[in-house]
């Protein structure tokens, strides 16, 4: 039985993600790129027969390319939509996809540990004292050498110059509410995420990792808001 103590992953907070329609256009708005997908399978090796799990896996795009290559792919959401999403977008292209409702905190993995965890996106789902424990889970499953890849909204800028740099994320990257339907995400959807969400800055997420058992092997924060960790597992 699940203790009432633990963290009710499967509400998530923050931007509404719920329903066909909202994944829908979560898919039209993310900008899904194949290729940008496939320049990450390369990057982190995926071939045939690589057991990679997607954790939070959304609209599917990643573990869909990963199966294209014959990897053995595990694709986790805790949202029904998404999976369905993800398992319409696998048939469409005649691929075999695994694919699990489950969450950071209850996903586990059957059989041979993993080769490959990647997470887009998503860890800010979580605060941080379930990130530690969602990072100890992926530890869990993933080989020793195994590779861990993490992007999402993080905040590498220097803490006290917070208001002006989410205010400048927000501005820069939101367009308008309420305009047309496009690609990228809204000003009331980057407030609402740094309001209800638990980003966090890049030195906290690196610490969780490393304690986890992880090494972290390359770190880029392309945007002040926004960084990947590629991490191996000690
Ligand atoms: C912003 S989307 C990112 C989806 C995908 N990784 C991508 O890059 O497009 C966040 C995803 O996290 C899922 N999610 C939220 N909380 C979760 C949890 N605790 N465990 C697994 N997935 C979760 C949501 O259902 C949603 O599909």
């Amino acid at each position: 039985m699940t203790p009432a103590w633990i963290f009710p992953e499967f509400s998530p907070v923050g931007v509404d993600l719920a329903g066909a329609e909202a994944v829908a256009r979560y898919d039209h708005n993310q900008g899904t790129d194949p290729e940008r997908d496939n320049a990450l399978l390369d990057r982190l090796g995926v071939g045939p027969g690589t057991r990679l799990v997607d954790l939070a896996c959304g609209t599917g795009s990643l573990v869909v390319e990963a199966a294209r290559r014959g990897a053995d792919v595990h694709g986790v959401d805790v949202g029904e939509e998404m999976l369905a999403f993800t398992r319409r977008r696998a048939a469409d292209a005649g691929v075999d996809v695994s694919l699990h409702h489950a969450g950071f905190l209850s996903y586990e993995l059957t059989g041979p540990p993993a080769d490959v965890v990647t997470t887009r996106s998503a860890l800010h789902q979580l605060p941080e004292f379930w990130k530690q424990a969602a990072l100890l889970r992926i530890a869990g499953y993933v080989h020793a050498g195994g590779l861990l890849y993490v992007w999402d909204l993080m905040f590498s800028f220097p803490p006290a110059e917070y208001a002006e740099q989410v205010q400048r994320m927000i501005d820069e990257l939101g367009r308008p509410d309420g305009g047309a339907d496009g690609a990228g995400f809204t000003r009331a959807d980057f407030e609402a995420h740094v309001r209800e969400e638990f980003s966090t800055y890049s030195w906290i997420l690196e610490g969780l990792i490393e304690r986890a058992g992880f090494t972290v092997e390359e770190a880029a924060f392309p945007r002040p808001t926004h960084g990947e960790f590629v991490c191996r597992r000690r």
